[in-house]
């Protein structure tokens, strides 16, 4: 296959492109580096340090093409900062879907996977949450994750681009930048390991739908090449288990080998409450489930963390 792969330097985005190198596929990376950086794009991978926004980016993808598939993973994400922000996170996750579409459009691509996230749900009423519910964001980032999917959806209908959107829960690896929604998770196991206490956010019990990353880019890998029944289709990628952050400092500091409580501290504003989504539709497009556990998981983060701390 041939990709383009927007994001690729970033987290998500270098294990997807790792994971299609691996196969043997082309893949272009078109990425700003203003979050991720040059040393995450796999070898053997066109890298192209270019903007989403630039208006030249249909001469990339027209040059560099025809693309089977684009994958688009750049976006601000950081769910704090586009609260402070929100003008900054519209521009790189609005206007920059917009710019992605039409260059994936006007250069043939075969089709546009969208990295969506929870956070279109806002505080939902349904949990597990289904695609289907009422999608009302109640944070910038939500809202522009929503209307990057409401203008793929547009695409798919209008302009002859298959368009596919992964609602993504909270995605953890081993190495989880810590400004990412599972930042959590590095925060916690780097305290844990050096003798410090946890600081959990408000009481504890806000929850969260955590799927590791290697079950995010075994998705990417289906829904990239699967059948489409239709030019437009969503979906959630989640595990459908509820995890508490009071749990989760529970498992670390467990995990740690430590024996202390976490400290609390006030909560921080625009945080959903709940999120755990129902991911059947995908089980049955395309047969996906995740496969590892969060424990396991997150045994693997204290892992690794006490072997790069070693040295
Ligand atoms: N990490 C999660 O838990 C999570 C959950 C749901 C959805 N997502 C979505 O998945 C995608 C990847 O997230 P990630 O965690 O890998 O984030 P990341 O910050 O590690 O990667 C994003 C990449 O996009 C690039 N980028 C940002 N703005 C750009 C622009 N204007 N032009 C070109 N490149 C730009 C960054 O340099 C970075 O390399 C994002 O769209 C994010 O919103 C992530």
């Amino acid at each position: 296959m041939r990709i383009l792969l927007t994001g690729g330097a970033g987290f998500i985005g270098s294990l997807i492109a790792q994971a299609y190198r691996n196969r043997g596929d082309h893949v272009v990376i078109v990425d700003s580096l203003v979050t991720g950086t040059a040393t995450q794009v796999p070898v053997g991978a066109t890298f192209i340090e270019q903007d989403i926004r630039d208006p030249d980016l249909v001469r990339t993808v027209i040059d560099h093409g025809p693309f089977d598939l684009v994958s688009h993973h750049a976006a601000l994400k950081d769910v704090r900062k586009a609260l402070l922000d929100p003008r900054a996170d519209a521009d790189a996750n609005i206007l920059g879907m917009i710019n992605v579409l039409r260059a994936a459009a006007e250069g043939g691509a075969g089709r546009l996977v969208f990295a969506s996230s929870a956070a279109v749900y806002g505080d939902a009423a349904v949990f597990p949450t289904p695609e289907a519910v009422e999608c009302i964001p109640i944070s910038p980032y939500g809202i522009s994750k929503m209307t990057g999917e409401l203008y793929g959806r547009y695409f798919a209908l209008n302009r002859d681009l298959p368009v596919i959107a992964l609602r993504y829960g909270t995605v953890y690896g081993t190495f989880t930048p810590a400004a990412s929604e599972a930042g959590v998770i590095t925060i916690f196991t780097r305290r844990l390991l050096s003798g410090e206490v946890p600081v959990i956010y408000g009481d504890g019990l806000q929850t969260r739908d955590f799927v590791n990353v290697e079950d995010i880019v075994r998705a990417n890998i289906l829904v990239g090449a699967a059948p489409m029944q239709s030019p437009w289709a969503v979906y959630n990628v989640s595990t459908g288990t509820e995890t508490s952050v009071r749990d989760l400092a529970r498992t670390l500091i467990s995990l740690a080998g430590a024996t202390c409580t976490p400290r609390y501290e006030a909560a921080k504003a625009g945080e959903i409450r709940r999120n755990v989504q129902d991911a059947s539709r995908l089980r049955e497009a395309v047969g996906w489930a995740p496969e590892i556990q969060l424990d396991q998981g997150l045994a693997a983060v204290v892992e690794a963390t006490r072997h790069a701390s070693r040295g």
